[in-house]
């Protein structure tokens, strides 16, 4: 099984790209890119998706992009197909989980709680995303979860925000943080690109 964090090298912060257009998500990923990040999540919930991640790929080779949103075989397929790097759901299943094991890429399942856990666990998982990780207990759960699944560590998604990033990457079972709060719709709608730069610089720092 490939690891996730490894793909992820020094980056802790996981930039949440979702756009309604190629062009849209070409200039987020730049935005990004200038701040140094090196690799990107493109979440699997808008029509231009896909097209998308081509795209990213093509203009930005020194981007490792990969796709979010992954509910089943058939998006694994068409991730993959688009170029994705890696996979990340926001959810498991053992019919899901059995579909991506064979995965050429890195996969991040999604988790909400300790059956998630264990569930992923027995298939081979040490690393997770827990989602939505706000409304699923936090830092406190994430806190809970250090003694009870020593040997697993997370990528808390999900109300992650500029004021309480850092509080989750203190903790010792988070290897990274992610979230489109780098990249506000608001921001993307009104092209503000250095926005982004400055929110992603900010959480690397
Ligand atoms: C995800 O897919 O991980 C979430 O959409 C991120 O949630 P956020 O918008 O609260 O950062």
């Amino acid at each position: 099984m490939k690891s996730f964090s490894q793909l992820m090298g020094e980056q802790t912060l996981l930039p949440i790209i979702q756009a309604n257009s190629v062009e849209e998500g070409v200039n987020i990923a730049k935005a990004m890119a200038d701040a140094g990040i090196a690799l990107v999540e493109v979440v699997l919930r808008t029509p231009a998706s896909l097209a998308v991640i081509s795209a990213i790929k093509a203009q930005l080779p020194q981007l490792k992009v990969g796709a979010g949103t992954i509910l089943s075989a058939k998006d694994h397929h068409a991730a993959l197909d688009a170029g994705a790097d890696f996979i990340i759901t926001p959810a498991t299943s053992d019919t899901l989980l059995k579909a991506l094991a064979d995965s050429p890429v890195p996969v991040l399942p999604g988790v909400s709680n300790t059956a998630d856990i264990l569930l992923a666990r027995e298939h081979g998982y040490s690393e997770l995303k827990l989602f939505p990780a706000s409304l699923s207990g936090g830092i406190p759960f994430l806190s809970a979860m250090s003694s009870v699944f020593g040997d697993i560590i997370f990528c808390p998604t999900g109300g992650i925000s500029a004021s309480n990033n850092k509080d989750y990457l203190a903790l010792n079972n988070v290897f990274a943080v992610g979230g489109t709060w780098v990249a506000k719709a608001d921001w993307v709608e009104n092209q503000q690109w250095q926005n982004i730069t400055d929110a992603c610089a900010q959480a690397c720092k």
